[in-house]
């Protein structure tokens, strides 16, 4: 056991409390950030005249041993220490020696925690949107390829009207967009450096805030020292970024679960991305949509608790906050995980275009079209919704489609149906004629889809211009 602080103790701690109380098992996650927090720090004692430029580059050199002998398995990250912060100063002092025991002059663990915390997060939240520019660019690509895919477009999973797979897609462009904009925005309220707030008083050494701050790539210090070292609400945002993502993949996952049943048909799932039965030889199971379907959960119950963490925390570092790891840490890897293999399962998926549109055309998608032909004609909307009900249950009965009612028959239901019905009432008309924006019709899914091109060139890194 390896501790910094034994000088007020008189008693060993009891092995129990002592793992009880330990981090090291999660946060040697963020041993770099570590080092990265001690290096800018030790840079801007000596720069203040805090301590001598000989002992800051003892100290530089200790800190790049012993990130160069983890980085190669020579130097071992072991439960003997308490946290990753112990770690690296007991190693360092154990290298260089004295010189290693002014590395925490002006500093402390709250505040050495929360920078790595931080530091850590902003990587994940910069992983997690490159992730999503990646899939993006994969529904892009699918939807370029489907202006005139005609498939049904659902309410209440009964087929309403037709619409186009590209129109389809293109709606989960838009929310994962969103999902973007998002992580840009938390980006730009997090990106400031709590290092320097002390414990929680900040400290009186005449600390250059501003200089870590802009050497460690943040925009500058937090502004008061008891938020720098308690604020995790750039976590907790996070996590809900996160949390909608996963609903997003999840709904995406169960639309192509069922359009990949045998029911629908609308889809096959790659083979590399599906798995089979250990006693059904028949089955090809969409495991992976199921799982990201499934892992929702689990990203939504380190948001709920994280909130719960922090909801009754006095003002400033509680212990609890040690907390903000674990299921976090979980939930960044599940579901930086699940926006990768869905991009890949969905790269990979083949469309049944013929499948789509026989559906689009045998569900009465167009009779909301065919009710408004009648108003062309001149029959108030009202009326022309009733012609057309009776029009449906006749052709349920006859297990036929409108279009295939003659002439003739559609003429006992109204005397305005025309030859010209035929061709205003197909799919691709009823499709076609849908312009207004953000419709599926051939000229508006072309504009949208030009605006999704050019998003994607310009957003390069969304992030950076936050
Ligand atoms: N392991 C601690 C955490 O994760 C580091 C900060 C400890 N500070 C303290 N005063 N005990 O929050």
């Amino acid at each position: 056991m390896a501790q910094l602080w034994g000088g007020r103790f008189t008693k060993d701690t009891d092995k129990l409390v002592y793992a009880f109380n330990a981090s090291i098992g999660f946060d040697q996650r963020f041993f770099h950030e570590d080092v990265a927090g001690s290096r800018a720090h030790v840079k801007m004692l000596a720069k203040q005249g805090i301590i001598s430029k000989e002992d800051r580059d003892v100290i530089l050199g200790g800190l790049d041993s012993i990130e160069a002998d983890v980085d190669n398995g020579r130097l071992k990250i072991t439960d003997e220490y308490e946290d990753i912060h112990s770690f690296v100063e007991a190693n360092l002092i154990n290298r260089v020696g004295d010189a290693g025991k002014k590395l925490h002059t002006g500093r402390s663990r709250n505040d050495q925690v929360a920078l790595d915390m931080r530091l850590y997060t902003r990587k994940q939240v910069r992983e997690t949107d490159d992730l999503l520019k990646h899939l993006l660019g994969t529904i892009l690509s699918i939807m370029q390829k489907n202006i005139d895919t005609v498939m049904p477009g659902f309410t209440h999973l009964q087929k309403a009207q037709p619409v186009t797979l590209a129109h389809h897609l293109g709606a989960y462009f838009e929310m994962f967009r969103r999902d973007r904009g998002r992580l840009a925005d938390i980006y730009d309220r997090m990106n400031y450096c709590p290092l320097g707030s002390g414990a929680l008083a900040g400290t009186t050494y005449p600390l250059d805030r501003q200089m870590t701050a802009e050497s460690l790539g943040f925009y500058g210090p937090t502004r008061n020292s008891m938020d720098g070292v308690s604020d995790r609400d750039y976590l907790i945002e996070f996590l809900s970024a996160l949390s909608i993502i996963m609903m997003h993949l999840s709904r995406f996952s169960e639309e192509i679960i069922l359009w990949n049943s045998n029911e629908y048909r609308f889809v096959e799932i790659d083979d590399g991305f599906s798995t089979g039965s250990s006693i059904m030889p028949q089955k090809k199971n969409p495991d992976i949509a199921e799982l990201v379907r499934g892992k929702t959960g689990r990203v939504y119950g380190a948001l709920i608790q994280m909130l719960t963490t922090m909801k009754g925390l006095p003002l400033a570092y509680n212990k609890d906050m040690q907390e903000d790891k674990e299921l976090s840490f979980d939930a960044m890897d599940t579901a930086k995980g699940c926006i990768h293999l869905f991009d890949g399962m969905l790269a990979t998926l083949k469309f049944n275009k013929e499948i789509m549109e026989r559906s689009a055309r045998h569900g009465f998608t167009n009779a909301t079209d065919v009710a408004d032909y009648l108003v062309g004609k001149g029959i108030p909307f009202r009326d022309a919704h009733g012609i057309v009900g009776r029009i449906v249950l006749d052709c349920i009965d006859k297990k036929c489609a409108i279009d295939d009612l003659s002439l003739d028959e559609l003429k006992k239901f109204s005397p305005k149906f025309e030859d010209d019905v035929y061709d205003a009432i197909s799919i691709k008309t009823c499709v076609d004629k849908r312009l207004t924006t953000g419709a599926p019709g051939r000229a508006a899914m072309e504009e949208e889809i030009k605006a999704c091109i050019d998003y994607l060139k310009d957003a390069d890194s969304l992030i950076d211009k936050a």
